[in-house]
């Protein structure tokens, strides 16, 4: 059974999807067995509490900069010896002393269709917000491996939903999170626990 360590900042909602998809027997060869929180008052600390899964909190604003942040969640990884860490509405960038050290073994969920709408400064209701200004007739969400560049790592899982005219930032991120998000993101972590998952010259690949 591989161990899985959460990453949260927020509301939690695929952390639920994650806990929901573990209890109903859908996540082959893994568990939750820890989620760590980078805000002592995220909604998905509760999720955890009331799941009766362990956790840790690890404030950003209790560090001065990244690295030295980075390294505090690369020691709470070690010591949880987490085979996937899976950032779940994660607000925080992390340091390449943990990208380095669990690499191809951390897992994002970014609510656009990488290679749009990504990257620094891109999260949250803001990158639906920065969809809709475009224009865009289709967004989406995907679930891609994390490595030293935002949002860049090897594209695991994308799954899409249309955008209609009059979607406020809200209503995009809804439908995004209930048709695309809840769903990819279990499938994507029971793949890896379940090793179906190949990496070819940095692109990576389901095995059927
Ligand atoms: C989700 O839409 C997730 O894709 C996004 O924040 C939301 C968190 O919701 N993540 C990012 O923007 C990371 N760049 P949740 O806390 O309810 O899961």
């Amino acid at each position: 059974m591989k161990n899985i360590v959460v990453l949260v900042s927020g509301g939690g909602t695929n952390l639920q999807a994650l806990i929901d998809s573990e209890r109903a027997g859908e996540i082959h060869g893994g568990r939750i067995t820890c989620v760590i929180s980078s805000k002592p008052d995220a909604y998905a600390l509760e999720r955890a509490k009331n799941n009766g899964i362990a956790s840790r909190v690890i404030p950003r604003k209790d560090f001065s900069d990244s690295v030295s942040y980075s390294k505090a969640v690369l020691a709470a990884l070690d010591e949880e010896k987490a085979d996937l860490v899976v950032l779940a509405g994660f607000m925080t960038i992390l340091d390449e002393c943990v990208t380095r050290a669990y690499a191809y073994k951390i897992i994002n969920v970014h609510p656009a269709l990488i290679p749009s709408f990504c990257g620094e400064g891109f999260y949250g209701l803001k990158v639906h917000e920065k969809a809709l200004e475009y224009g865009v007739k289709v967004s989406g969400a995907t679930i891609h491996f994390v490595n030293e560049e935002a949002d860049a790592g090897a594209i695991i899982l994308q799954g899409t939903v249309d955008v209609k005219r009059g979607d406020t930032p809200e209503v995009l991120q809804k439908r995004i999170m209930e048709n695309v998000e809840w769903k990819l993101l279990p499938k994507a972590v029971s793949l890896f626990c379940e090793d179906r998952i190949d990496i070819v010259d940095g692109r990576a690949y389901v095995k059927e």
